[in-house]
This record gives C-alpha cells, structure tokens and sequence, in this order.
C-alpha cells in the first residue's frame, strides 16, 4: 500500500513514527518514471526497510522556462507505478513545502560541475545539488540512490553530500536501456520516429570504442575518433562532447584504463542526450 504525500507536514509525521533503527531508502525523481526510474526503487527495496520515491520537477535545474513546462507530467501512473514496486511513500511537495523563501539560496557544486554538463548547461548543477539538499532535509532518509546514467550527477550529488549530509548513503545503480541500447530517459519521448531510431548510435558509438581499447588502442583521442565517427554515421546528429574520465571523477585521462569511463552527450532532433559507459563493463 502507496501513501501519497503532498505536503511535507503530513510526510514529517509519518517519517517521525519510523523507529531509529529502521532504514529509510529515497529515491528522488522528476516522475515520468520509467524501468530506469524502477531499478532504483527495487535496490532500494531489497536494502531498506522502507522506500520512499519523490516526484518534483525542479524548475533551478531547467535553463529555459520552456523545458521546465515541456517536461513531462504523469503523476497518477507515477503513483500506479510506485504501488505496484511496494514503494511505501511517494512524496510530491509543493515548492513552498522545499523553499519557504522567495529567492532561493543557491547551494554551490563542487568543480565536479565545471565541464561537461556543467558547462553546457550553466546553473544545472546548482539547481541539482539545492534540491536534493532540500529534499534530503525533508525526506530524512538513511540511503539515497541515484543512477550512474547521469554520471556527473552523481559526482555532483556525492560531493554535495558528504559535506551537508554524511550520514546519508548514496548508492550508485546501473543504467537500464532498451533493446537497442539506448538508455532509458523521460527525454526518449521527445524524439520522432527517425530520430528515436539514429538515437541507438549513442550507445553503439560507446561500445565500439570498448571493443577497440579490448583490442588494445588505449589512447583517448584515438579511442574518441571511433566514437565520433560512430556517430557520425547520421550527420543530423550533433555531438555536445566525448571525453573520458577516471572512474567516479570528471578528470580526463590520456590513457585509458579498465576503470575509466566514457561520457558523451549529443543532441538529436532538437533533444539533447547524455550515456557512459564504464571500460570494466566491456
Ligand atoms: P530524473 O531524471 O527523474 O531521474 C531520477 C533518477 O533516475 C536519477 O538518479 C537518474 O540517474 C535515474 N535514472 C534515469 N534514467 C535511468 C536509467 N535509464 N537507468 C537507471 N537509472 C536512471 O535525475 C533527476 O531526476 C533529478 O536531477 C533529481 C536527482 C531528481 C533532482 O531533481
């Protein structure tokens, strides 16, 4: 049975009646959930006493007013969702149950935040690190999941956290995809039929260059190039990086090793999209 939670003072009398000794599992989302969303909550499920699963669609972390009102809303079939996983609580504030301030103070990334998306998306990550300090407060939770398909989210959040939250666990899940490799995002909606099929050269293009470093090319400009020209097979697509970096750091590295990971993000028919992979999965 799902409690449904709208207001953070009913969710704070509910979380005071959960003894101490018990473990709180959060996973915090955006709803739209989807299988991504879904593995999170069963590795919180098999760890933590209880699950709780946040839907906030947090308007810091969009760059445009646009993008934050395009986002996808669903939330009776998020709640459906979350039933039928065992979720015990979905809680979806209101913005004033997370800011009671006009003008919200900014928490500041780490530099895990400079490149990358941070860069690309100037202001993401602070929007990101401030929410889920805010929610982390309010949710009071012992474990948190996040999924290594935001890759830099994770650093992000990771380095938030074990400053303003060290007695929060974070646990890191595996990226769940599609028959055709694609990585399982709210955003795969937004392509049209043509793109949607192109996407699948994202992943390809990263297992390609894995299989080229199993075959002993460890250099990353060389091992980027076959990425590239992965991708470049439909040149409609526009790619925003391709970098690798050391595992669990955004640090670029000039010779690959089996712990390192590829990042990249590309922008298809007007939607832009991140996947990693890691060298030890090859
Ligand atoms: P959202 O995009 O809803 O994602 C919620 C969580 O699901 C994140 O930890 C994300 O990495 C994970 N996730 C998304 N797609 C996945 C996939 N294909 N496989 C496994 N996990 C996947 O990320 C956010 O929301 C927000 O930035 C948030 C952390 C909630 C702060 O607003």
């Amino acid at each position: 049975m799902t409690t449904l939670f709208t207001d953070l003072n009913s969710y704070a009398e509910w979380r005071n009646g959960i003894p101490a000794t018990k473990t709180v599992g959060f996973v915090p989302t955006m709803g739209a959930l989807h299988t991504g969303h879904l593995s999170l909550i069963r590795a919180a499920s098999a760890q933590c006493d209880v699950v709780v699963v946040s839907i906030y669609v947090n308007a810091l972390q969009f760059s445009s007013a646009g993008d934050y009102q395009r986002y996808p809303r669903t939330q009776t079939e998020d709640v459906n969702l979350c039933s039928a996983a065992n979720v015990n609580v979905v809680f979806a504030p209101l913005r004033t149950d997370l800011f009671n301030e006009e003008v919200v103070q900014l928490v500041q990334p780490s530099s895990a935040a400079d490149n990358f998306e941070g860069s690309d998306r100037p202001g993401h990550f602070a929007g990101v690190v401030t929410v889920v300090d805010r929610l982390f407060s309010a949710v009071r939770p012992t474990h948190a999941y996040f999924g290594i398909k935001d890759y830099q989210q994770v650093a992000v959040i990771s380095d938030m956290s074990s400053q303003l939250h060290p007695d929060i666990a974070i646990a890191v899940c595996e990226t769940e995809r599609e028959h055709d490799g694609l990585a399982m995002s709210s955003r795969n909606r937004f392509l049209s039929e043509a793109a949607r099929a192109s996407a699948a050269l994202l992943p390809t293009a990263l297992t390609a260059t894995i299989t080229h470093w199993k075959n002993g090319t460890t250099q990353t400009g060389a091992l980027i190039e076959v990425a590239r020209a992965t991708i470049a097979q439909d040149p409609t697509i526009d790619i925003q990086y391709i970098s690798i970096v050391r595992a669990g750091s955004m640090d670029q590295v000039q010779t690959v090793g089996s712990t390192d990971v590829i990042i990249a993000a590309v922008v298809i028919d007007g939607v832009r999209l991140i996947d990693n992979m890691s060298f030890t999965n090859a």
